[in-house]
């Protein structure tokens, strides 16, 4: 579980004498995240996230309580950033929260520095983000809404030992606090809250009013949309300001709280992306399997009843990724040992070239790109009803394992 061998062992007074400032990670509403150097070696290194300003460091107290609470009893997660510490006096500003620092950055960056990912990789983020998830929603004496779910939101890890150039199969964790709830009575009477999340991976405004565990399952599904075509899962802002002209005296930052979702399949090819679904070509992928496509959408159902549960998503997604997982291992093994053997055959010559990596590109944003004719807007497909889209998902998992399906289960973690 524990990703992190001492948790809670640094203090300000260790952080000063052990390490030494680096360059800022990362700066956002609630604070700035620097990496830490140790002096004696420099490749061991810790992130640091403090306020910029003192009115900022409400939100910072939260994330730590947060923390404290998720690490009680020196418990940890391996999808949730580890806290190492915290010093509530800090200069310049407190309190500062001291992170095992995750060198492969956040999700947005990780999956725009190539211009797409296998299948496989797409598994991996979608059972991390469920395991986390269900952290959160199912293993807390009060479920815990994480309130900002999105991919500047999730750190990558590069595992233990690995040293590939693309890291297929990287530790995804939930991280930044700073908006999370604990969903006691006053929160779900809707007396203590007020929606505060990044409006392109929340639900839709009428959700927006009430916390629900729910928008965070939206947000799940949401952002295996954006890590499968690069783009933010709404439609574009130029293209809704074209559709809206009533709008035009809103700036940016207002129309941001009024894009709508864009449900983009992901089963959807290359040419169906780029011309129809607004994906720039920078960032095209292969297209994705149907299985995967069904968990997905059972995430992004507009419906809170019809959308999945933390719970299920473990009970039934996990299985089915780790397995995908544990093939896609499998293959890979057979390839480098077919590859090796190839050398073998021929001296002195080298062998089949590996398999092509996916391109670098730049870690910018992806251009909007508007195509020359305005598609329909797709709809969520109408996933029968929960129930028997579960049952259906989850007898096609049973098959393929030779198993018989499980009995569908009971909604719980709502
Ligand atoms: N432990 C870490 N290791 C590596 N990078 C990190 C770490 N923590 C944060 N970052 C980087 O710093 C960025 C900002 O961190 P964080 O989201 O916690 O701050 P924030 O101020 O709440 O941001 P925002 O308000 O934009 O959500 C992250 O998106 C990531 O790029
Ligand atoms: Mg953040």
């Amino acid at each position: 579980m524990s990703s992190t061998p001492k948790m809670l062992h640094l203090t300000a007074e260790i952080v000063k004498r052990v390490y030494h400032p680096g360059r800022v990670l990362g700066e956002g509403s609630d604070g700035i995240v620097q990496i830490f150097h140790d002096r004696k070696d420099n490749s061991r290194q810790i992130a640091v996230k403090y306020p910029i300003g003192t009115k900022t460091s409400s939100s910072l107290m939260t994330e730590l309580a947060v923390l404290q609470h998720l690490q009680k009893h020196q418990r940890t997660h391996e999808n949730i950033v580890t806290m190492l510490g915290f010093d509530k006096a800090w200069i310049p500003h407190s309190p500062a929260i001291f992170m095992d620092y995750c060198e492969l950055g956040d999700l947005w960056h990780y999956r725009l520095s190539v211009s797409f990912f296998e299948e496989l990789t797409l598994w991996k983020l979608f059972a991390d983000m469920a395991k986390g998830l269900h952290f959160l929603h199912a293993e807390q004496p009060v479920p815990i809404l994480h309130g900002d779910f999105k991919p500047l939101n999730i750190l990558v890890q590069r595992p233990p030992g690995n040293t590939e150039k693309i890291v297929v199969l990287p530790i995804f964790k939930l991280a930044d606090f700073a908006r999370a709830t604990p969903m006691n009575r006053q929160v779900i009477e809707q007396t203590k809250w007020k929606f505060a999340g990044t409006p392109e991976y929340a639900p839709c405004r009428a959700e927006r009013k009430n916390a629900t565990l729910a928008a965070d399952i939206w947000a799940c599904g949401a952002t295996l949309q954006f890590f499968a075509f690069g783009r933010n899962p709404t439609v574009s802002m130029r293209k809704f300001r074209q559709q809206h002209p009533e709008l035009d005296a809103l700036n940016d930052e207002q129309i941001r709280y009024h894009l709508p979702f864009k449900f983009r399949p992901l089963t959807a090819g290359p040419d169906v992306q780029v011309n129809e679904l607004d994906v720039s070509k920078e960032y095209q992928s292969p297209g994705y399997s149907e299985r995967l496509n069904k968990w997905y959408s059972l995430c992004v159902q507009p419906d809170i009843d019809s959308r999945i549960t933390a719970h299920e998503l473990m009970e039934a997604v996990v299985p089915v990724a780790e397995s995908k997982i544990k093939i896609g291992l499998a293959k890979r093994a057979v390839e480098e040992h077919q590859l090796k053997l190839e050398k073998l055959k021929k001296p002195g010559k080298s062998a089949v070239a590996p398999p092509e990596k996916p391109t670098a590109s730049l870690l910018a944003p992806p251009p909007i790109a508007i195509p020359p004719t305005v598609p329909p807007r797709p709809q969520v497909p109408n996933w029968m009803t929960r129930k028997e889209a579960l049952r259906k998902a989850m007898v096609e998992n049973a098959q393929e394992n030779g198993k018989i399906p499980p009995p569908l289960l009971e909604r719980r973690d709502r």
